[in-house]
């Protein structure tokens, strides 16, 4: 193994220990569950016009995972650039771009959905990103067609088991999750949940409204119980045999299996993960990507950030502390993540997520899905 790879691995393992990922509240219907944290967002972006000053770039993020911080300090390590983080949901952060409009002091735009970024494109907060290391780095697939924002990771929404009570083979689609046989079995968090919007948004798109309906239908009548907390509550419900499938993002397991926590190892070596509609429409997976500011300060540093973040290292560090999958091929992925093989995922247009959350939030509340 090459001596920068290990260097890596060494970095991530210890950011291993600061990770929580995601927390496990509902949140409002245009963002993760990040939890906001009042000192970032009272934080004041850095003005840096002029010269002589300290060389940063401001980044509002909805995204909360610690590998982010990592990221940003071997970026500022590399080259001297500072990194501001901005959190909060995608949602504030698009309204005060918006707000702010030219006084604004951001220079990237970082969430976790598609939908979400092409909302921020539509709300006109952002401009292209001129950069051919970008293109190269992150195929055409993960970028917007007018390069408003670029994918930096991926997610699969998948099935996961229970390793003692269900088989592989007895699982095939989503579809199938709203049939008889899983009556009383299935877990899922909360219809708040960005992911579950973006997962029924996908199904309009692919399968029609009214098929949705009787899918979501499906889903709430096999309900173990009500929807309650986030992704890893499910994979503990599970172990605490309240029931045997769930709905989860793949990431949840690699970070479940590589916790601090013993019971959360414990759970996540109990359950399986299937990856759902091979035969069909495919797995689900959404995007988390960067955005340029329309009014970025810091235009060329905030470029070189993007170019970092989409780059061999930087999607090396990133999937090996999060376990999203990376968009750049050229990274070095986790081999949890390799012994998943290849799938075959959704092939929609991302920007179609954001066109179906209102309707997608309709239907999971005619449903009852709370
Ligand atoms: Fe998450």
């Amino acid at each position: 193994m090459k001596k920068v790879t290990i260097g890596i691995i060494l970095l991530v393992m210890a950011s291993l220990v600061l990770m929580t990922g995601c927390g496990s509240n509902a949140t409002n219907n245009t963002t993760e569950n990040s939890e906001p944290n009042a000192a970032n967002d009272a934080k004041k972006p850095e003005d840096t016009e002029g010269s002589g000053k300290e060389k940063v770039v401001n980044v509002f993020t909805a995204r909360h995972y610690d590998v982010d911080s990592l990221l940003y300090e071997e970026f500022t390590k590399q080259t001297g650039i500072k990194v501001n983080e901005i959190k909060g949901t995608a949602e504030e952060l698009v309204e005060r771009l918006k707000r702010e409009g030219e006084s604004s002091e951001a220079d990237l735009f970082v969430t976790v959905d598609g939908g979400v970024l092409n909302y921020a494109k539509q709300n006109d907060v952002l401009q292209p990103i001129e950069s051919e290391t970008v293109k190269q780095n992150v195929p055409e697939q993960w970028r917007d067609k007018d390069n408003n924002w670029v994918g930096v990771a991926t997610r699969a929404r998948v099935i996961v088991y229970a390793k003692d009570r269900v088989k592989p083979e007895e699982l095939s689609t989503y579809e199938d999750l709203a049939t008889d046989k899983w009556k009383g079995k299935l877990l899922a968090r909360s219809s708040t949940s960005l992911y579950n919007q973006s997962l029924v948004a996908s199904f309009v798109e692919l399968n029609g409204e009214q098929k949705t309906e009787e899918w979501a239908k499906g889903i709430v009548n096999n309900f173990a119980r009500g929807p309650e907390g986030g992704d890893r509550d499910q994979a503990k419900a599970i172990a605490a045999k309240v029931g045997d499938v769930a709905i989860m993002n793949t990431y949840y397991v690699g970070q479940m299996l590589n916790s601090k926590d013993a019971e959360e190892v414990k759970v996540a070596e109990n359950i399986g993960v299937f990856f759902p509609n091979q035969d069909t429409t495919g797995t689900h997976l959404n995007i988390s990507g960067v955005g340029l500011t329309k009014h970025t300060k810091n235009k060329e540093n905030a470029i070189k950030l993007i170019e970092f973040l989409t780059g061999k290292e930087g999607q090396t560090i990133l999937t090996q502390g999060s376990f999203e999958f990376p968009v750049n091929q050229a990274a070095e992925k986790p081999e949890l993540l390799t012994a998943w093989g290849e799938f075959k995922s959704q092939q929609i247009d991302y920007a179609k997520l954001g066109d179906h959350n209102k309707k997608a939030t309709e239907i999971l509340n005619k449903v009852g899905w709370k």
